[in-house]
């Protein structure tokens, strides 16, 4: 989180002198400790990164550095002594705009408009890699101070899943026939104070979304399945899968490969002019009244 918050704060236009003190000697502090505890090397080194550049960008112009400053480069150093090259894990980039545009640029929007909710697979399997390589792609998603709190637990076809979907309620008919059930969970510990209580939630749901969407684009077929339930069946599931008292299921997912043909269902959508909604403050709504609505 903190190093997060140092690499938001430069990725700003004009990053406030020296903004965040507390945060960057905390984080400092931190990744010493984690250090010697054996802690993860690259969180370290994208924290090293992160506090490196935003020592360098202070002090690219004519001021010399703060004392606090001039104090953590000595232990700085001593972190990154151990760490080898860090830079291309922390801290900031430069992207360019071109680069976005050719990346990303879809010739329509069918991408969308295809994506249907699959109940009916192919025999042939989805390969680990091919899990893989969609885990790794929704991975870009984003996540309250690049979090990243979610986990995929892979049920593949057979007596596995089979266990698993016994406890869902929306499979029947076609859940057997799915070449792996993921259960997508996020860590409740990486959530870290009560406004944050229903941050899971938002940040697994974008996750599944963004896999959905991943897994579309290799050509592999999804349905989610819902984890509408209560205590005891979430216990039920749990005493059957081992998922970790601190993870919260956010959903499962069907996945298998698309027969030549399928049905699917229609699922007609409200029109988007029904959603899209100029935002109108309290205080338009009372000029309006007196003066007549505009958009
Ligand atoms: C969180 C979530 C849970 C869902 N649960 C189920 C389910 O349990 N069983 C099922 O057959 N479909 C499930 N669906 C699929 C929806 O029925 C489907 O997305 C919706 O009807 C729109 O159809 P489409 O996905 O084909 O566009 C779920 C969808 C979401 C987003």
């Amino acid at each position: 989180m903190d190093t997060h918050r140092i690499e938001k704060g430069l990725a700003v236009p004009k990053p406030r002198p020296w903004f965040g003190r507390s945060i960057v000697n905390r984080l400092l502090a931190n990744t010493t400790t984690y250090l010697t505890l054996g802690g993860d090397l690259n969180v370290c080194r994208s924290a090293t990164a992160a506090i490196t550049e935003y020592i360098e960008r202070h002090t690219s112009g004519p001021d010399a550095a703060p004392l606090w400053v001039q104090r953590m480069r000595v232990d700085l150093a001593t972190v990154a002594g151990g760490l080898g090259s860090c830079d291309s894990l922390g801290g900031t980039r430069i992207i360019s705009r071109e680069s976005v545009l050719k990346a990303a640029k879809l010739d329509s929007l069918d991408f969308f408009f295809t994506r249907h909710s699959i109940r009916h697979f192919d025999d042939d399997p989805v390969t680990w890699e091919e899990i893989e390589s969609a885990v790794e792609a929704a991975q870009s998603t984003p996540s309250v101070c690049n979090r990243q709190s979610w986990s995929v637990h892979v049920y593949p076809r057979g007596d596995a899943a089979d266990a698993v979907l016994a406890t869902q309620n929306g499979n029947a008919g076609f859940g057997h026939t799915a070449s792996q059930i993921l259960v997508i969970t996020v860590d409740l510990r990486t959530f870290v104070y009560v406004g944050e209580r229903n941050q899971g939630w938002i940040d697994g749901g974008m996750f599944a979304m963004s896999l959905v969407y991943a897994f579309h684009a290799l050509g592999i077929g999804t349905c989610c399945l819902n984890w509408s339930v209560d205590r005891q069946t979430d216990q039920q599931l749990r005493s059957i899968a081992a998922i970790p008292d601190h993870e919260s299921v956010i959903m499962m997912l069907a996945v298998g490969r698309l027969p030549e043909t399928l049905p699917v269902a229609r699922s007609l959508r409200r029109p988007s002019a029904e959603l899209v909604k100029p935002g109108h403050l309290w205080a338009d709504t009372t000029q309006a009244r007196a003066g007549g609505a505009t958009r």
